[in-house]
């Protein structure tokens, strides 16, 4: 029995549609959960020695894990067969944007009071601020075009090629993980997301390059053909 036959009879491929409505929002529920943790600890008195650190990290280590969620639903179909978890994407997508927005926002209000230039001269003194800087704002366009409307008015082609940018968010989330706990001697954890997401990005990678080996495999018979051509 293969690995999506066994997966198949515990998970229906296909979900009814109330069933699916239910298990988004039970999700949707689930990816609050970090939020209203972070709330809780706050009201009570209760973020630790360091509650700016506490809810910073907190905030980033959400984001990782919803980035990473996210990534891991077109493996999971590809694994399983299953075609409702791709209709999650855009809400675990947008997930990441909300804890990333608010995770940026905790550092410019808590970390930084909005001092314009202190976060500047962090932006250029701090490497990992820079490539998480960067990672937030590759963001924003994915999560403004994320409805069916931008869907439309990109085209399906474009709107697919603008939010292959969430490659590069990842590899840019990793590396700002990994630069701000490389300072402190501790890669355990960055080193285990690199992992996670060097796999999800490789599953991408290996589908491109057998696409492309197709691909590559006509063009170069056509450039035959064309050298053909030129040397008859
Ligand atoms: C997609 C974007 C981002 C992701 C996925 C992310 C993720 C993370 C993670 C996982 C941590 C470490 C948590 C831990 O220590 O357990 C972290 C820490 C941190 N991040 Fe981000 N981050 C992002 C964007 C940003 C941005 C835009 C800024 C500020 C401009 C920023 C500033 C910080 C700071 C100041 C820390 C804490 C460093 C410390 O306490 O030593 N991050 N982030």
């Amino acid at each position: 029995m293969t690995l999506s036959a066994r997966l198949s009879s515990l998970v229906p491929p296909v979900l009814q549609p109330q069933a699916f409505l239910r298990v988004r929002a039970a999700l949707f529920v689930v990816a609050l959960l970090p939020l209203a943790r972070l709330l809780y600890l706050a009201f009570s008195g209760s973020l630790g020695a360091n509650p700016v650190e506490f809810v910073i990290r907190s905030l980033g280590t959400w984001t990782l894990v919803a980035l990473v969620v996210t990534l891991a639903i077109t493996p999971l179909r590809l694994a399983t067969g299953w075609a409702w978890p791709m209709r999650l994407r855009r809400m675990f997508g947008l997930f990441t944007f909300f804890y990333a927005a608010l995770h940026l926002i905790a550092y410019l209000w808590l970390d930084q009071w909005f001092d314009l230039a202190a976060i500047w001269k962090d932006v250029l003194k701090r490497p990992y601020i820079t490539a998480g800087l960067a990672s937030v704002l590759l963001l924003v366009p994915l999560a403004v075009t994320s409805s069916n409307g931008w869907v439309k008015r990109l085209g399906g082609r474009n709107w697919q090629r603008l939010h292959r940018l969430v490659y590069l968010i990842a590899v840019l989330a990793v590396t700002h993980f990994w630069w701000q706990k490389a300072a402190k001697n501790d890669l355990g954890e960055p080193l285990a997301y690199a992992i996670v997401v060097g796999l999800l990005l490789g599953v991408r990678a290996l589908r491109w390059a057998q696409r492309r080996y197709g691909s590559v495999d006509s063009s170069a018979n056509s450039s035959s053909t064309v050298s053909r051509r030129r040397t008859s």
